[in-house]
């Protein structure tokens, strides 16, 4: 059975991080699916069994079918893959449900074969299943997700992505209003061109971003998560927005934005209390408003996909 199987966790993520539309991303722990990829004799990706969402059982319809079999094209082996999908981040929820499938997919494949595959063309492969998603090849929710911690996408052609370290007493807060909101439908509302002075504003908080996870500056973390580009118009599809981020931010949260394509709003917070007593506040906002939501609190998972190989609670 040994290296013919294997078990593991993908984890949501945070795309963007308010200022770095498509080039930001962050891996979450707290929150992720689980899936089971085994070798099979048979060439191709089979989907065999998906719990917790109702989603396509065909290859060529599904995200992790899509990535596996941009590896497969890729790999010299002469078999193929089943895979097991069990789903606990919600499609449209903005924290990388399909990153998750992709990243996931493509993982556990190169782990069975022996690892012929960098990280950075496994990223390739997974973004090969954003582009069903959500029909752009985004990397920022799959690059997280296979490296770990904080990740930038320096450039896509060619493929260059940067993991940035992540301060040790940095923790995500993550509210999702439960209202579906499609990534593609929320990239069509988007301008495509920016002014100068919007540019000089929004690559100066992406300076300003980089450097302070560099230093553990979580003031400077703080001051830069500001998006001058996509959040005035995204937030439009988000009821409570406004009120989420003034909230968190009153109780103490350094930033506040919408997670990915919304509709998830998420918040950085120093210390685990204070993401605790920050989602408190956000829980206030919808409560008010009657609309149902989950909240996630999580650190950092700078590991990024892990084999599962106990139970779930020893992760
Ligand atoms: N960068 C992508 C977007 C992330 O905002 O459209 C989607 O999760």
């Amino acid at each position: 059975m040994k290296n013919s199987q294997i078990k593991i966790f993908c984890p949501a993520t945070i795309a963007n991080i308010s200022c770095g539309f498509d080039v930001l991303g962050v891996a979450l722990d707290s929150v992720g699916d689980e899936m089971i990829v085994k070798k099979v004799p048979q060439k191709g990706i089979f989907i065999t069994k998906i719990t917790g969402q109702n989603l396509p059982l065909e290859t060529s319809k599904n995200v992790a079918g899509v990535a596996g079999t941009a590896l497969l094209k890729a790999s010299d082996y002469t078999g193929g893959f089943e895979i097991e999908i069990h789903k606990h981040i919600k499609p449209g929820s903005g924290i990388g449900s399909s990153a998750a499938s992709s990243a996931g997919a493509v993982w556990a494949m190169n782990h069975l074969l022996g690892n012929p595959f960098n990280t950075t063309e496994l990223v390739q492969f997974a973004m090969e299943g954003e582009r069903l998603a959500s029909e752009v090849a985004h990397a920022d929710n799959v690059a997280p997700a296979l490296f770990g911690g904080f990740t930038l996408v320096r450039s896509y052609a060619p493929l260059d992505i940067i993991d940035i370290p992540s301060p040790s007493e940095l923790f995500a807060t993550i509210i999702h209003p439960q209202i579906e909101v499609k990534t593609s439908d929320s990239r069509k509302i988007l301008k495509t061109k920016i002014s100068m002075a919007t540019g000089i504003k929004q690559w100066g908080n992406v300076g300003g971003l980089i450097a302070g996870l560099f230093k553990e500056d979580y003031d400077l973390i703080g001051r830069s998560l500001v998006d001058h580009i996509v959040e005035p118009i995204r937030s439009i599809l988000i009821p409570g927005f406004e009120g989420v981020k003034k909230a968190s931010l009153d109780a103490g949260a350094l930033g506040c934005g919408i997670s990915g394509s919304g509709p998830s709003i998420f918040t950085f917070s120093k210390g685990r209390e204070t993401a605790y007593k920050v989602g408190e506040a956000m829980k206030g906002v919808y409560q008010k408003i009657g609309i149902d939501y989950d909240v996630h609190v999580s650190k950092i998972n700078i590991k990024g996909i892990k084999e599962i190989r106990k139970r779930t609670e020893d992760r």
